[in-house]
């Protein structure tokens, strides 16, 4: 097949923050508990990932870094992503403020999720593997990979959170439809599926959970691999085709914004809109404030702790600092499965900690009524988790004072949300709730996370 006509927008390299901020490199705590931080010791052997993979999670030595061109070809299918001003929505809102948004929902798959699976699904695919697993919250992410599988011949398996599979039956025949295996998770088909099962037969399961059930599937078989859907810099990295874009579409229009605010999952859509502005305000000497919109049921950064946890309910994954609420946390069933991970990733939580992104909590409510607003004004109905983003940056726009100029605003619309109209329609039928995390499961498992943090502070003798 001969390479598709590329445009020439479209980023021929990815944006490494790392190169810039040595200092948001993965750290991980040694599995024995014994020794001390230990720098970027975990996630490529944890995960066996190939070599490719591994090192973008931990290169600090190249600010760009090429993007393989079989991925190019892949990505032209659908980049560069349009971006447009909500000149409807401004008007709507009477807001002060030039309102741009990115738009990711315009492939196949429905979300900013493809851009890191054909990236790993091309990385492992040249290192002989033959079959990928992995968990799946929202069902984008399992969407995504399931089509990136069938485009470069490997065979998938996906896990998907028991409580938005049966939200969303038209996103499971589209991943069975790209050839992808779909199992509810909690399952029985593991150790950690069954233990959750017992723990609760109504399980409604959880990303760490699916993730937990994942690896376990792949450990088991050697030509299998875990793919990661968020938060390992290497996905950040893969999802920086985002804001490069939008820094030059921006700049063709003569903008540079104030402001960029996306829903933050575990972190890659955040990061993949986000870091590039970094890389540009640096390069042009002008500041950038981030916001990350995150659900009010499952509220890691605005009240979780920075503290060292694990990202799955097996415990196999790579012991790191993060902005969690503890991996026994089970958060309330809220319609953005995308936003229900216990925790960010290492990279957006070492910018939360920093101080270089502030956060917002969003309940569910407010993020459809926003979502609804969005389409009635812009024609785009955002998924659940972009509908967040959406209320943030109006919640932001609603803040700027009028005596100021006006403020320019980028928001990521991650996804669409037409797989999403069961949720939409429950809404407009005022059969939802807000939800907010539960106090009680809470603080349970913020002592649990402090809990953990201290045994594994023990010095090495105290261990025996
Ligand atoms: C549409 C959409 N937006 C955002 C997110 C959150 O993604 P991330 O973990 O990359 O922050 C998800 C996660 O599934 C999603 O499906």
């Amino acid at each position: 097949m001969g390479a598709m006509a590329r445009d020439p927008q479209l980023p021929t390299h990815w944006f490494n923050i790392l190169h810039d901020r040595p200092q948001y490199v993965t750290s991980a705590v040694s599995r024995s508990r014994l020794a001390g931080p230990v720098k970027a010791a975990g996630p490529g052997a944890l995960l066996q990932q190939p070599l490719a993979l591994a090192r973008q999670s931990i290169n600090t030595a190249d600010r760009f870094i090429p993007i393989p061109r079989e991925v190019l070809d892949l990505y032209a299918q659908y980049r560069p992503t349009p971006l447009r001003r909500a000149a409807r929505l401004e008007e709507r809102l009477g807001a002060n403020a030039r309102i741009y948004y990115k738009y990711e929902g315009a492939n196949l798959t429905g979300s900013h999720k493809l851009n890191t699976a054909l990236a790993q699904a091309y990385y492992y695919a040249q290192a002989g593997v033959k079959h990928l697993v992995t968990g799946t919250g929202a069902g984008q992410w399992g969407t995504a990979i399931a089509y990136a599988c069938q485009l470069t011949g490997l065979d998938c398996t996906i896990f998907w959170v028991r409580s938005t599979l049966r939200q969303k039956p038209a996103r499971g025949e589209m991943m069975r439809l790209f050839g992808a295996v779909v199992h509810e998770s909690p399952s029985n088909l593991t150790e950690v599926g069954r233990r959750a099962l017992k723990e609760d037969p109504a399980h409604p399961g959880t990303l760490g959970g699916a993730t937990g059930e994942a690896l376990a599937l792949a450990g088991a078989d050697s030509e299998s691999r875990f793919a990661v859907g968020s938060g390992e810099n290497s996905v950040l990295l893969h999802q920086t085709v985002i804001g490069q874009e939008a820094v030059s579409q921006l700049a063709q229009l003569g903008e540079f914004p104030d402001c960029v605010i996306a829903c933050m999952g575990a972190g890659s859509n955040f990061g993949g809109i986000a870091l590039p502005f970094l890389g540009a305000g640096k390069d042009s000497g002008r500041s950038v404030r981030l916001v990350a919109a995150e659900s009010a049921a499952c509220p890691k950064l605005t009240r979780g702790r920075y503290l060292y946890d694990l990202s799955d309910a097996l415990g196999t994954t790579p012991i790191t600092k993060i902005y969690s609420l503890g991996n026994t946390y089970v958060p309330p069933v809220v319609y953005a499965g995308g936003l229900r991970h216990h925790s960010a990733g290492p990279l957006a939580s070492a910018m939360y900690a920093d101080g270089s992104v502030e956060a917002l909590a969003i309940d569910q409510v407010t993020s459809f009524q926003a979502g609804l607003l969005f389409c009635e004004t812009e024609g785009i109905l955002p998924a659940p988790e972009a509908a967040h983003a959406v209320a943030g940056m109006m919640d932001v726009v609603s803040r700027h004072p009028r005596r100021e100029p006006p403020l320019v605003v980028l928001v990521n619309i991650s996804g669409h949300g037409l797989l999403d109209l069961g949720a939409y329609r429950k809404f407009a039928d005022g059969e939802i709730q807000p939800v907010t995390a539960d106090e009680a499961s809470l603080s349970r498992s913020l002592s649990a996370l402090e809990e953990f943090n201290r045994a594994i502070a023990e010095p090495a003798e105290s261990q025996s």
